[in-house]
């Protein structure tokens, strides 16, 4: 396994990379950040004073030009996404490219296309899978202990945590949806990652924008919020609902929202012919089988890791840089099938009817 100097150029200064991206790359010893770009130029200039980052740029073109990173982290609003990695893998750079990874199939399908012909890595943060509720959870799905799985519950609600009301997160045009895309694609992560990623089939969806319409509901991320007034836009969905087929047979229900009446909850469940599981958000897992005739449940005891799922998605990636066969990285396939439910949950909002999916 070679270690190798990678340099990270950072495009977007907001809060994900602020919060998560920086510190969760340069603590690695082989990584130095060296680059940090904003159209919000004052934005990443202050952030690279905070961080100790060298170059500061408004163009990220300039950026990849004159810097020639070894690894660019895209994370500014959704629409840019694929236009921002595809210049840094012709660019000759390793992407990390913030979720969702396009607002289309067809676009996330031909970024892989771009990195395949450049030879170069690129993935997607779906961080959660690294929580230690579902490291202990795949561990039993990999041991055998559900059987056959074959239904699947993924929820993430959030009471009131619609993000940077009135910036880009609201406006459909540079977000392209809502909660369906924003959180909803965590949630989808954490079933299919403990369902091993089957082939779905369809998608019957449902979205909702009965909050932010009326300015409520309203959480605190996201960098440019404004206050609600009349001018704000608001034109995604915070609210949405959907039934997933597989061609294994297996059946997922989906429900995410940035703002509904009801308690926050993060969790996954899964049904298996052998035994069940209701997974957490950091903090818990119960298990549910038979035992000698006897309905058992079973609490577990959390390990307490340090590193966050982040720091691990990061380390992950690095690793896989370097070549070590052990790293686990988020795969094109994963994450086009997550793309390509999320793309038919969107068109079945629109024509009300089932929607296939052809991968
Ligand atoms: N994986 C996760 O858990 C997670 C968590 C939060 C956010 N995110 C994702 O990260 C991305 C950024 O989210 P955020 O919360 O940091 O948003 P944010 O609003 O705080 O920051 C976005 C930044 O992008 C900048 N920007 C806009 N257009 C640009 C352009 N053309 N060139 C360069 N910079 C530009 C903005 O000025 C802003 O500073 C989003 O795609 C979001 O979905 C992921």
């Amino acid at each position: 396994m070679a270690e190798q100097l990678h340099r990270v150029a950072f495009i977007g200064a907001g809060g994900i990379v602020k919060y998560s991206h920086i510190p969760n790359f340069v603590r690695l010893p082989n990584v130095q950040a060296v680059a940090v770009c904003d159209i919000n130029e004052a934005r990443a200039q202050t952030l690279a004073g905070e961080m100790n980052i060298p170059a500061v740029y408004a163009d990220h073109k300039q950026m990849l030009t004159e810097v020639k990173p070894d690894i660019t982290v895209v994370a500014t609003p959704n629409l840019f996404h694929k236009p921002m990695a595809v210049d840094a893998l012709n660019a000759g750079s390793h992407v990390l490219c913030e979720k969702p990874l396009a607002l289309t199939y067809a676009d996330a399908k031909e970024m892989f296309t771009v990195a395949r012909q450049n030879g170069k890595a690129l993935t997607v943060g779906s961080h959660y899978r690294w929580t230690d509720p579902m490291r202990m959870t795949k561990a039993h799905v990999d041991a055998g202990f559900f059987g056959r799985i074959y239904a699947a519950r993924t929820v993430w609600h959030r009471r009131a945590g619609i993000p940077g009301y009135g910036s880009w997160f609201t406006n459909n045009d540079l977000a392209g949806g809502g909660a369906l895309l924003d959180i909803g694609i965590h949630a989808l992560d954490r079933a299919l990652f403990l369902m091993d990623y089957p082939q779905p089939v369809s998608a019957t969806g449902a979205t909702y924008a009965e909050f932010g319409p009326r300015g409520q509901g309203l959480g605190g991320w996201g960098s440019d919020i404004r206050k609600p007034d009349a001018t704000t836009r608001y034109d995604v969905d915070d609210l949405a609902w959907a039934f997933v087929r597989f061609a294994n047979g297996a059946v997922l229900q989906f429900q995410v929202s940035w703002a509904i009446h009801r308690a926050d909850e993060f969790s996954t469940e899964i049904f298996g012919v052998e035994g069940g599981a209701y997974v957490g958000d950091r903090d818990k897992v119960e298990l549910y089988t038979t035992l000698n005739g006897q309905q058992v449940n079973i609490a577990t005891e959390m390990p307490r890791t340090p590193a966050s799922s982040y720091a691990k998605l990061v380390e992950n990636f690095v690793r896989h840089l370097d070549g070590d066969p052990t790293a686990e990285l988020v795969t094109p396939e994963q994450a086009l099938i997550a793309v390509s439910i999320i793309d038919a949950i969107q068109r079945s909002a629109v024509s009300g009817r089932e929607e296939m999916i052809v991968l």
